[in-house]
């Protein structure tokens, strides 16, 4: 591949997604920064080799010395859960619209060309016909989703203001190796540490809701093929076009290693969309992205880092 660029800055990237993002482009032979304030991201996610920043995307000094030299951008820092935005409005909007505002600014002014954005299937909401395609109604139903749109709003302002090149990748729910535990983001990493410990999966709502599951290095891959393609102002659907159901990822796992147990139910939290699905044809016809990893071939993987990860740690608390 042809070398467009020649430093990279992932913001999240000790995170979940931005970890694999920084080892692909590492892979590809970019230098890479990565800014993460390890509120949620394990300094052992980072790929030997990067350059990292322990510092909070709110921190000018912080993030103008992360800038150093680079000239794109993979804004994947977040605060990711639905659950989290309503129990803390403010905390969620400062770090998912003002930090995004401020990673805009500061990379502005470094001059940067090009800013991947980490946008999210919640900016959708509920009303919005399935699958979903980009010009779906926008009507997000958490604080969280609410943070997003608007952050989607100043990624296309101050790119043109700043004279760089922007795309916003909407992710569905996205699964694979490394996932960050908690509570309520990440439903089959959730249900295999449950699992792994003796207990059953806990089910919100009926579990019939259908989410569009996609493997993280199908979400990478995308954020690669982004940077490759010239699409300024593209927004699009990162997901696999595929509905998958809560019982259904339950059924699975239980089926694997959950002989006798049976899943528990709760209501379904708040913010949660009913169902939820993308059309990935802007996907396909702009980046010729093809996800092709489904939930049978990655689980096994999956349960590996969930059992070398988390649940040791889990089962002494
Ligand atoms: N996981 C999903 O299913 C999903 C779906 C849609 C969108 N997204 C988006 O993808 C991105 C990555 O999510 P993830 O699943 O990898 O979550 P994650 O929690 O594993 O990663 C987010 C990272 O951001 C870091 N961070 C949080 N606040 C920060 C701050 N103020 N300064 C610096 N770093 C900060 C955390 O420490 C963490 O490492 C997020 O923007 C999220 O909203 C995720």
């Amino acid at each position: 591949m042809s070398q467009q660029y020649k430093k990279a800055l992932v913001t999240g990237g000790a995170g979940f997604i931005g970890s694999h993002i920084a080892r692909r482009l590492k892979a590809l032979g970019i230098e890479v920064a990565v800014i993460d304030d390890l509120s949620m991201g394990k300094a052992g996610n980072l790929t030997s080799g990067v350059e990292f920043h322990q510092a909070s995307i709110l921190d000018r000094n912080g993030l103008k010395k992360a800038l150093d030299g680079v000239d794109i951008v993979f804004h994947n820092a977040a605060r990711v859960s639905i659950r989290n935005s309503f129990d803390d409005i403010f905390g969620d909007t400062e770090t998912n619209v003002l930090g995004t505002v401020n990673v805009l600014r500061e990379a502005g002014k470094a001059g940067i060309k090009k800013f991947i954005f980490a946008s999210s299937m919640a900016v959708y909401g509920d009303r919005a016909r399935l699958p979903v395609t980009e010009e779906g109604v926008l009507e997000p139903i958490s604080p969280y989703g609410a943070g997003k749109l608007a952050a989607e709003m100043y990624v296309r302002q101050l790119s043109r203001y700043y004279g760089f090149e922007s795309v916003v990748l909407r992710y569905f729910n996205t699964y694979g190796p490394g996932q960050t535990l908690t509570p309520y983001v990440g439903v089959i990493t959730i249900f295999i540490n449950s699992l792994l410990q003796g207990r059953p999966p806990l089910v919100f709502g009926t579990g019939e809701q259908v989410r569009d599951f996609v493997y993280v290095g199908d979400v990478a891959e995308a954020n690669i093929l982004a940077m490759t393609r010239p699409l300024d102002g593209a927004i699009i659907n990162v997901g696999t076009g595929r509905g998958t159901s809560v019982n259904d990822i339950a059924a699975l796992l239980l089926n694997k290693f959950g002989a006798g147990l049976e899943p528990v139910r709760a209501p379904l939290p708040l913010g949660e969309p009913k169902d939820s699905g993308a059309d990935i044809t802007r996907a396909r016809r702009l980046l010729g992205y093809d996800p092709r990893t489904s939930i049978d071939q990655a689980i096994g993987e999956v349960i590996e880092s969930v059992k070398s990860t988390h649940a040791p740690q889990l089962a002494q608390a």
